[in-house]
């Protein structure tokens, strides 16, 4: 990785781990945590996601990003430590190093194979930047100490990840965020968040006809096969894409397809064929529900950019 310091804040506490997805398995409804999708596979099957035609999000997010670069950059300000949360390959980012020109770079994700190769991708071309990976999953606590000096930050957070959050732990990670800001005058946050719209087209975003979401979600079981030693047929579930407009959230699920048995630790658990495991919830927002949800956290100053294609939100907060 040439030089980038790798802090490894992953949960050493695997069966810890492995307990929460046995109960998740064992409840009724069923659920796995998002965070399973990323593995090396789910990673290389959410790129391909970004690039299908259905799924909005990313372009909508990118269009807005490079027509109001230099506004954004000027009120977020230069010089900063750079703080990317959830950076996967770090391509969102590297968008932003020559506008931004950070004091140092700091790669925030669960995928540590994926912050550890997309750093060393970055280092020849930006060799004057001091950069760092943080290997965490901020989906249980966002702990960076140790990782910031004491300067201002601007905390990136693209991508509607924060969809993945109910409102209540949107608040409470915001509130981590801005508490890390609070420290650090002069620091910010930025971050896209998808607007509610039309069930049609969240439909077709999170079910798109290629079959590339369905083999997202199915990948989760084989990568619970390959990591906890459980024995899923992910072929006999089907994929599930649904907006609830009433909880404004697109929820994914996998269905069963049949009457089947999956060993969860040599313990079976029955799935009939209908039955479904939650696997993600993504939260649609108004502007204003949102900017409602960055003053409970605690940000005062707020300025948004928008996209005239699709309701898709960009917030910069202070
Ligand atoms: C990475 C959480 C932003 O919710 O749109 C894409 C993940 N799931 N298609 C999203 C996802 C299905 C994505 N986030």
């Amino acid at each position: 990785m040439d030089g980038a310091r790798l802090i490894d804040r992953l949960a050493l506490d695997s069966d810890a781990e492995r307990r929460d997805v046995v109960e998740g398995l064992r409840g009724r409804p069923a659920r796995i945590a998002p965070k399973y999708f990323y593995d090396e596979v789910g990673c290389a099957l959410y790129g391909a996601i970004c690039r299908l035609p259905e799924y909005y999000p990313t372009r909508t997010e990118a269009a807005i990003f490079e027509r109001h670069r230099r506004e954004i950059a000027e009120a977020a300000g230069r010089g900063r430590q750079f703080v990317d949360l959830g950076a996967g390959d770090c391509a969102k980012a590297r968008q932003w190093l020559a506008s931004l020109r950070p004091s140092r770079y700091v790669a925030v994700d669960i995928a540590i194979h994926e912050i550890a190769s997309a750093l060393g991708g970055l280092a020849p071309d930006f060799p004057d930047l001091p950069m760092a990976g943080v290997a965490t999953d901020f989906s249980r606590v966002l702990d960076l100490d140790g990782a910031l000096d004491d300067t201002p930050a601007l905390f990136f957070y693209p991508g509607s990840s924060i969809g993945n959050f109910t409102p209540e732990e949107a608040t409470a990670f915001l509130g981590r965020v801005r508490g890390y800001c609070a420290r650090r005058p002069g620091s910010a946050l930025l971050i896209g968040v998808d607007g509610r719209k039309e069930k049609a087209v969240l439909e077709a975003a999170y079910d798109d006809a290629a079959g590339v979401t369905a083999a997202f979600n199915r990948n989760m079981l084989r990568h619970l096969n390959v990591r906890f030693g459980f024995d899923f047929a992910p072929a006999a579930f089907g994929h599930v894409g649904r907006y609830d407009e009433a909880l404004g959230r697109v929820e994914m699920h996998l269905e069963s397809l049949r009457e089947q048995v999956v060993h969860l630790d040599g313990e079976p658990r029955r799935f009939p064929a209908g039955e479904r495991i939650h696997t993600e919830s993504s939260y649609k927002y108004s502007p204003e529900g949102f900017e409602a949800l960055l003053a409970a956290a605690g940000f005062g100053a707020v300025r948004r950019w928008e996209s005239a294609q699709q309701p898709y939100f960009v917030f910069l907060a202070s």
